[in-house]
């Protein structure tokens, strides 16, 4: 029994073939603080099975008035690896982004929010690294590439909200199950090229993806320290 005031993840669909990951019963508050960007896999397989488990139990993020305005694309195998040729010759050509939803511009996001972009910093006081090329042509290896769209009929601002809920929540039911992941919006930048490769997707807008695998728990990628701003930075109490 989980103790007072956690829970434990549902399992709905009956446990995966034996062996293939551990039974999700980690609790929220431990999975919350522990689920981590993954940046290198290894070659081990995940069955549909267990994906479909895990977006089983994403399934059940909130949204507004439940319109569960978001769409998954379970990305693997021969599909994936058209994607991985697409990424790489649009790299290697130099092609501009053209992403069906907006990127910000970092540059031009105030200073003190600047200053909290530290992701894959190898350590403490070293400078911050954009992800590096070959690990985005390759999804650092992942599996499974999930990608997340919504119809093009929507109001994008609250469907993106949405989609970042169910996001969070696929991370962590995989987390739960010793899986990694890492949110993604590189994989949807040359939109145009993914809509040819996914054509089921046709009439929905690419939002962002996410890396699926098992974490390669070896690599320095997976061991960077991860900061946060303090609390009183970025909330108010008004009492
Ligand atoms: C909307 C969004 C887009 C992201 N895009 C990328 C990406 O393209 N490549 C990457 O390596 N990480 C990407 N990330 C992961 C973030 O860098 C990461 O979540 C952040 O640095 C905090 O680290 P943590 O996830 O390990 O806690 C993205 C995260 C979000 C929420």
């Amino acid at each position: 029994m989980p103790a007072m005031g956690t829970m434990v993840f549902a399992n709905p669909t009956g446990p995966p073939p034996a062996a293939e990951t551990k039974e999700p019963e980690m609790d929220v508050s431990e999975a919350i603080r522990t689920r981590r960007s993954t940046r290198e896999f290894t070659a081990q397989t995940i069955s549909r099975a267990v994906v479909t488990q895990i977006l089983d139990e994403a399934r059940w993020a909130p949204s507004w008035a439940n319109a569960q305005d978001w769409h998954v694309f379970a990305v693997t195998g021969e599909r994936l690896g058209a994607y991985k040729t697409m990424m790489a010759d649009m790299i290697d050509a130099g092609a501009d982004p053209d992403p069906d939803v907006r990127f910000p511009q970092r540059g031009d996001w105030p200073e003190y929010i600047q200053e909290r972009m530290t992701y894959r910093r190898p350590s403490p006081g070293a400078p911050a690294a954009p992800p590096q090329r070959p690990g985005l042509a390759r999804l650092y290896g992942a599996q499974w590439m999930l990608l997340f769209a919504v119809d093009e009929g929507l109001v994008t601002e609250y469907a993106c909200f949405d989609t970042g809920l169910l996001v969070q929540s696929v991370c962590l039911a995989a987390h739960s199950r010793d899986l990694g992941t890492c949110i993604m919006a590189m994989p949807v930048r040359h939109a145009a090229a993914l809509h040819e490769l996914v054509p089921e997707a046709a009439g929905r807008r690419f939002v962002i993806a996410v890396a699926l695998g098992h974490p390669d728990t070896d690599s320095p990628l997976n061991r960077v320290e991860r900061e946060r701003a303090q609390l009183a930075d970025i909330a108010t109490f008004l009492e």
